[in-house]
C-alpha cells in the first residue's frame, strides 16, 4: 500500500522556500504534466506524490513495474517500466510522454544508484553502471526532451545530483564522480539555454532515508549527520525548481561546506581528514 505524503512533507505544497541562486524564472508552475525517473522508490516516489496532489499528470519511470503500478494508482499517473542503462530507454520515454501527455512543463531526473567501497578493488562493471545510470540517462533523457522544451519556449529540468558530487566523499569515488558530472552538465545547460524559458536546477542532497543505501550493498554507518526525510528533499527541490533556482541543497547548511571547500580548498581539505 502507498503511503500518501505525510502532512510535514507536503507543508506548504509546491512553492516554498528552499536555498540556491536564481535563474531566469519561466512560466509553467505548478506544472501540468512531468516526466519523473526514479519514480518507484525514494525521492522520485515521494515527488510524484508531491505532484499529484497539485493535479499534475506525470508519467512514472522506473523498472519495478510493481513499484510504479502502487505509485500510479495513488497519483492516477501512467507509468513505464524501462531500464534507462539500456539503449534507448530515452527514446521509449520521450514518446511515451509525448503520446500521453502531450507537452511536458517539468522534467525530474531522479534514477540514481550508488557504489560504495575502495576503488581500487571496485568492479570495473559497477563503474560502468554508475555512469550509465547517473550520467548518460540523465543527459541523453534530456536531450531526448530539449527540444520540444525549447520549441514551445517553456519547460523546467530538476536534476538530482548529491552534495557527494560537489565535495567528493572518501569510499564513494566512482559515486562522487558521476554526481561531480551532474554539476558540470547543470551549469552549462543552464547557461546554453537561459533567455528561451527553460529553467535547469540542481538538487544536492545529504544522506537521504530511502532504499539507496540498502540496494548499494553498504548501509550508511555515519553518526552525523543522520539520513533526512525523502519527502522533505521532494518537497524543497520543487520549491525550488518553481522559483527556478539554480541549485537546491538540502539540508541548506551543506551549501556551507562546498563554500569552503571553494573559497579554502586546502582548509577544507584538512577538515574533511578530519570529520570525514
Ligand atoms: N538516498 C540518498 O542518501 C541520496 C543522497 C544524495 C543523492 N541521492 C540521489 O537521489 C536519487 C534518488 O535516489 P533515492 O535515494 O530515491 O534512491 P532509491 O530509493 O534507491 O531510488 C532509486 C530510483 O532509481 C531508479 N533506477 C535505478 N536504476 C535504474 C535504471 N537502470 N533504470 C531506471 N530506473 C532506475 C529505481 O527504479 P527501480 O527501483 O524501479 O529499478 C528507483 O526508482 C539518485 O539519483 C541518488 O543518487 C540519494
Amino acid at each position: 500500500m502507498i503511503v500518501r505524503p505525510r502532512a510535514a512533507a507536503r507543508e506548504g505544497s509546491l512553492p516554498v522556500a528552499s536555498s540556491g541562486a536564481r535563474t531566469a524564472s519561466t512560466g509553467g508552475w505548478p506544472p501540468r504534466t512531468a516526466v519523473v525517473t526514479g519514480a518507484s522508490s525514494g525521492i522520485g516516489r515521494e515527488a510524484a506524490l508531491l505532484l499529484a496532489d497539485q493535479n499534475c499528470r506525470s508519467l512514472l519511470v522506473g523498472r519495478n513495474g510493481a513499484a510504479l503500478d502502487e505509485v500510479a494508482a495513488a497519483t492516477q499517473g501512467h507509468r513505464i517500466a524501462v531500464d534507462l542503462a539500456r539503449p534507448g530507454g530515452e527514446v521509449a520515454v520521450a514518446s511515451r510522454a509525448a503520446e500521453l501527455l502531450g507537452e511536458v512543463d517539468l522534467l525530474i531526473c531522479s534514477a540514481g544508484l550508488g557504489a560504495a567501497g575502495p576503488f581500487d578493488v571496485m568492479p570495473p562493471s559497477t563503474i560502468n553502471d554508475l555512469i550509465a545510470v547517473n550520467v548518460l540517462a540523465p543527459m541523453l533523457l534530456v536531450r531526448a526532451m530539449l527540444p520540444a522544451m525549447l520549441e514551445r519556449g517553456q519547460g523546467r529540468i530538476l536534476l538530482v545530483g548529491s552534495v557527494a558530487g560537489a565535495l567528493g566523499v572518501r569510499g564513494e569515488v566512482a559515486y562522487s564522480a558521476s554526481k561531480a558530472a551532474m554539476v558540470g552538465f547543470a551549469d552549462a545547460l543552464r547557461s546554453e539555454v537561459a533567455g528561451r524559458g527553460i529553467s535547469v536546477t540542481l538538487c544536492l542532497p545529504g544522506a537521504v532515508d530511502t532504499p539507496f543505501f540498502h540496494r548499494r550493498g553498504a548501509p550508511y554507518v555515519r553518526r552525523w549527520p543522520r539520513p533526512i526525510p525523502a519527502g522533505l528533499v521532494a518537497q524543497r527541490m520543487l520549491a525550488g525548481t518553481g522559483r527556478g533556482d539554480a541549485e537546491v541543497w538540502v539540508p541548506r547548511w551543506l551549501s556551507a561546506a562546498a563554500r569552503v571547500h571553494g573559497a579554502a580548498p586546502s582548509l577544507y581539505r584538512r577538515l574533511a581528514g578530519v570529520f570525514g
